[in-house]
């Protein structure tokens, strides 16, 4: 018998289709089991991160108030610092919970608060707060600066703890207590005296300079960082405007659409590349879909959200370069397991082969989850020529113009599919996760066991992050 060309061209692509499987076989509807373990774990998580924040969290005796530790883990690696985007990115789970109604989590606030201010106003290799300190990234865990070499400055964290204590502030203002607010928080006079004013300043006028990307090792223009620092921008001049600083309120809303026009510049027509001025990296890199998530939050401000073609194409696009990578993906029973970007090569102590990361890998499962909650809360999906590929996952024959309603069975079938696709990745973390609970940042990409850093406490914040999403309740 004759086969032609095309019989075996037919044959290659339907190979390719299957293994290109983005969504595990298994699946397809929501799994109870996995509902109680993610609960669980949801509290384990959370027990995590308290014990990890000073002075009094089981793993941070003798800390400062206010700091974290980004893991107890004091040597191989020593991760006994305290990074200001770790932290921002902890203090946003609490905070959210105290914006819910837990009242015992303030105190937390008003110490973060204090630490901030004293980090604020250290001198450091970066340079002072009139001059670049405010970006150095990691402090001792008694405040005292780090004086080693190091990717520095990094400007995502003054961002996002600029974020975090807005929100703080919008609470207090509500509760009365202003005075707190324009005393340590926000002083229009004094830019420089009060937390929130001193990391908008910097921010406004440090964006445009290359600085280090929230991975510390590329110094250049990144993604992340733009939108973490546009979605600051944003909110603090509302707080500016409330609190009657209007000339700030103006000055960063023009450098939050200054960083929003060059936004779409990171699109390659295929994906966001994270990156801006380097040219040894693909560009597909986690970083892009934290950033879509930490520079929207519940509100959401209209640019590559997760729910938007570019950031859920950008998924794909790390999903198709990890599957391959690692050889525990070789289980399609769960999730792919993801790592920070392909050419990583921090294996969590030192350098040889990097390995998946449970930050995103959650942060995975948290953009489709989010991406779920858009499309219920707008009641319609609309397929353009970006994500047509994408929907057919769950939607065969989804064609760019078509738009489906609440209620058809195109909408239930991509939104149940976006559930049972993020639930893969929480799955995939169950699996690495330790039977007591215990996250470390990485799991190793041959075995699964866990690698470096122990009990990381950003980990745990993106795990707890993701839950939320989850349950229909976008973090702040
Ligand atoms: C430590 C940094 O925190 C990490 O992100 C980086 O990959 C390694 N250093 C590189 O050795
Ligand atoms: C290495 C990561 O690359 C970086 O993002 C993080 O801030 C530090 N570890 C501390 O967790």
């Amino acid at each position: 018998m004759q086969f032609s060309k095309s019989f075996f061209l037919a044959i290659q692509i339907a190979v390719t289709v299957v293994s290109a499987r983005t969504v595990p076989e298994g699946f397809t509807k929501r799994d109870a089991v996995l509902d109680s373990w993610v609960t669980s774990q949801r509290s384990v998580a959370f027990d995590g991160i308290l014990a990890n924040i000073g002075p009094n969290g089981a793993n941070a005796k003798g800390v400062n108030a206010g700091a974290i530790v980004a893991s107890p883990s004091k040597s191989n690696p020593d991760y006994w610092y305290q990074w200001t985007r770790d932290s921002a990115m902890t203090f946003k789970v609490l905070l959210n919970d105290y914006l819910k109604g837990n009242n015992t989590l303030e105190s937390y606030l008003y110490d973060y608060v204090n630490e901030s201010y004293k980090l604020q106003r250290t001198n450091n290799p970066s340079g002072n707060y009139y001059t670049g300190g405010i970006g150095e990234p990691k402090f001792h865990v008694d405040g005292t600066p780090y004086t080693g070499g190091w990717g520095r400055p990094q400007n995502d964290g003054p961002a996002i703890r600029a974020t975090v204590l807005i929100a703080f502030a919008n609470k207090l203002i509500a509760k009365g207590d202003t005075a707190y607010v324009k005393s340590k928080l926000y002083d229009s006079k004094l830019p420089t005296e009060a937390v929130i004013k001193a990391d908008l300043e910097h921010v406004a006028n440090n964006w445009q300079k290359n600085n280090f990307d929230l991975w510390e090792e590329v110094n250049a223009i990144h993604f992340f960082t733009f939108m973490v620092q546009r979605r600051a921008l944003i909110e603090g001049a509302d707080l500016a405007d409330k609190l009657g600083d209007s000339g700030a309120a103006t000055w960063y809303r023009s450098q939050a659409n200054a960083i929003a026009a060059r936004l779409p510049s990171f699109w390659n027509g295929a994906f966001i590349n994270e990156h801006q001025g380097i040219n040894y990296r693909s560009g597909t890199d986690c970083a892009t879909l934290l950033g879509a998530i930490h520079g929207n939050g519940a509100k959401g401000y209209g640019l590559y959200e997760p729910v938007s073609d570019e950031i859920l194409l950008s998924l794909e696009k790390l999903v198709s370069v990890m599957k391959p990578l690692y050889a525990i993906n070789k289980n399609t029973a769960v999730g792919t397991a993801i790592g920070r970007y392909p050419e990583d090569v921090y294996d969590g102590v030192g350098e040889s082969k990097a390995h998946p990361w449970f930050i995103c890998t959650a942060t995975s499962a948290d953009i489709l989850f989010q991406a779920r909650n858009k499309h219920i809360a707008n009641k319609k999906i609309t397929i353009t020529n970006l994500n047509q590929g994408f929907y057919r996952k769950w939607v065969s024959s989804a064609t760019s113009g078509q738009s489906f309603a609440a209620g058809s069975s195109q909408f239930e079938a991509i939104t149940e599919g976006l559930k049972a696709y993020g639930d893969s990745f929480l799955a995939r973390i169950k699996l690495h996760t330790a039977n007591n609970g215990d996250m470390s940042e990485q799991f190793n990409r041959d075995t699964g066991f866990q690698e470096g850093a122990k009990k990381l406490t950003w980990s745990y914040a993106s795990f707890v992050g993701a839950k939320a999403s989850r349950d229909g309740n976008v973090p702040y």
